[in-house]
């Protein structure tokens, strides 16, 4: 008898093409002159303008900052940082895209600076349509951002009038007080669904591809839990040091850096539920329950089952690299940590019991982010006495530096006759899909543009990851660490961190 396949689509997975298409737009860029908008904002722009999405489309950027200059200063400036920060530059490009730009110095406390800028707008419109489809881009310190919010506001920029969306970039606060402050500023100016936090890390492709791995296929999804999983390892290790950012990392630290945002965040997709569907709403809900989810940490457990570390001088390709202390704008005293390693367990029905060891860290051996889902033993092992004792099942996601998915299961050696050797099975992204993916800037952008929601983060979710740190960030700093520089520059991190695995009957994997 034939099988009778009921598959049923869920309404939403199909986007009404309309609601995700570039409509005509005026970018601001509030920090238009510094260095992220100089490395990373315009250069991405002009890729999306080079026969990608902004081709062929009416757009401006009015670039709002501090330094006094003209647009025609202001275009030869974004094209030296072009020509000397994109790997491939298209001087020809240049000057087409050039057009597009316009400068208006600027005090950000200056009243008549936003006159100014509305005036700007309706010049720089290029129809009525579009000079109201606003996007504003915060690449400003975080400190600056009120005081623009409250402009906007008081201008009138920010509702009315004009379709407004506000992109904001981490850090949100210093922790959940100063985050929920934060929160509040900006939700007096603007609704939450106009509101595009960025975390780069979820616009990563194979960040991305986790969710549609374990909702699309079968034999995954059915054993994605505690009764088969027996731990969960996220790692995002650095090869580089802190570079030139000293001053920033002095007042920041590792946890405050990268586990808030791009570790939780990387926790929550191997460990949501199932959204009701693919709207970006219902996704955000199922992450944010995951961080609620996360067992509170208190001192006791912080001292047992966290390790922070510092890096001393050592070498890191080749080269000699000095220590976090020894580095530009760092206390020779400082004791902000640069690693972090923790177990961590999400309390709900689907993963009790299972841990979760993070661990991240500046000057580790090698770039590489991944996360090692590692599969419980069998009950019973049938080859015990005669083979060596096969190591149970590992599922790998690469997420970089070569992206790709490895699954690690045993096969007999034929060169033996019981012996069991594990193997990988590999899907390497650039080997079968042959195209590079948009770099997760690019990608950001072209989402926020569509009105796209669904990588960025919303409210509650950076509430709850504050929640979850704080009071490890509270206890590290209420209690000195004893030995810093704890590990060289070109290691793993501490031995502690070897040894937080190891007491608990684990090792750290990496592919
Ligand atoms: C940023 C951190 O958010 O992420 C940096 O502030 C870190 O310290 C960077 O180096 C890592 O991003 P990626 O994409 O290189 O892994």
């Amino acid at each position: 008898m034939k099988e009778i396949i009921d598959i049923r689509f869920l309404e939403s997975c199909d986007f009404p093409a309309e609601q995700y298409k570039i409509q005509p737009f005026t970018m601001v860029i509030f920090g238009g002159a510094g260095d992220l908008s100089r490395r990373k904002l315009i250069p991405s722009i002009v890729h999306l303008f080079k026969d990608r999405e902004l081709a062929n489309l009416n757009f401006s950027i009015i670039s709002f900052g501090m330094p006094e200059m003209g647009d025609s200063a202001y275009r030869d400036y974004m094209k030296e940082g072009y020509l000397l920060y994109d790997e491939d530059p298209d001087k020809n490009l240049w000057d087409e895209f050039a057009r597009h730009i316009h400068y208006l110095p600027a005090d950000f406390n200056d009243d008549s600076k936003y006159r100014q800028l509305k005036d700007k707008l309706e010049q720089v419109g290029l129809c009525s349509e579009f000079q109201k489809n606003l996007i504003y881009y915060m690449a400003v310190p975080p400190s600056a951002v009120p005081a623009i919010i409250g402009k906007l506001k008081e201008f009138e920029l920010c509702k009315g009038d004009y379709r407004t969306k506000l992109i904001v970039e981490k850090p949100f606060g210093r922790d959940h007080d100063s985050a929920a402050h934060l929160d509040e500023i900006l939700n007096q100016a603007f609704e939450e669904d106009q509101i595009y936090r960025i975390d780069h890390y979820l616009s990563k492709e194979p960040v991305q591809n986790i969710l549609f791995f374990r909702f699309s296929n079968f034999i995954f999804e059915q054993i994605w839990n505690r009764n088969y999983i027996s731990n969960v390892q996220i790692t995002a290790a650095e090869d580089i040091g802190i570079e030139h950012r000293g001053a920033f990392y002095e007042q920041t630290g590792v946890v405050r850096d990268m586990v808030q945002n791009h570790m939780l965040q990387l926790l929550a997709f191997v460990a949501m539920e199932p959204p009701v569907s693919f709207k970006q709403d219902y996704i955000r809900d199922e992450k944010t329950r995951v961080f609620r989810s996360i067992f509170p940490f208190d001192n006791e457990f912080i001292d047992k089952y966290t390790v922070r570390g510092q890096y001393a001088g050592g070498e890191t390709g080749g080269e000699k690299v000095p220590g976090y202390r020894g580095e530009k704008n760092v206390s020779p005293g400082s004791d902000q940590p640069t690693f972090f390693a923790g177990k961590f367990y999400v309390d709900n029905l689907r993963w009790a019991g299972v841990p979760f060891f993070l661990r991240t860290g500046k000057r580790l051996n090698k770039k590489l982010t991944e996360i090692a889902i590692q599969f419980k033993y069998l009950p019973i092992r049938l080859f015990g006495r005669i083979c060596d004792l096969p190591e149970a099942n590992i599922l790998i996601f690469t997420i970089q530096p070569d992206e790709k998915i490895s699954m690690r299961f045993a096969v007999k050696d034929p060169r033996f006759e019981n012996r069991i050797q594990p193997v990988n099975m590999v899907f390497n992204y650039s080997e079968v899909f042959k195209t590079q993916p948009l770099p997760a800037y690019e990608r950001l952008l072209v989402d926020c543009m569509k009105s796209d929601l669904r990588a960025f983060v919303r409210r509650d979710s950076v509430e709850e990851m504050w929640r979850v740190v704080d009071p490890i960030i509270a206890r590290w700093e209420g209690v000195p660490p004893k030995d810093f520089p704890n590990y060289t520059a070109g290691s793993w991190g501490p031995d502690a961190a070897r040894e937080l695995i190891e007491k608990e009957g684990f090792h750290w994997i990496t592919s």
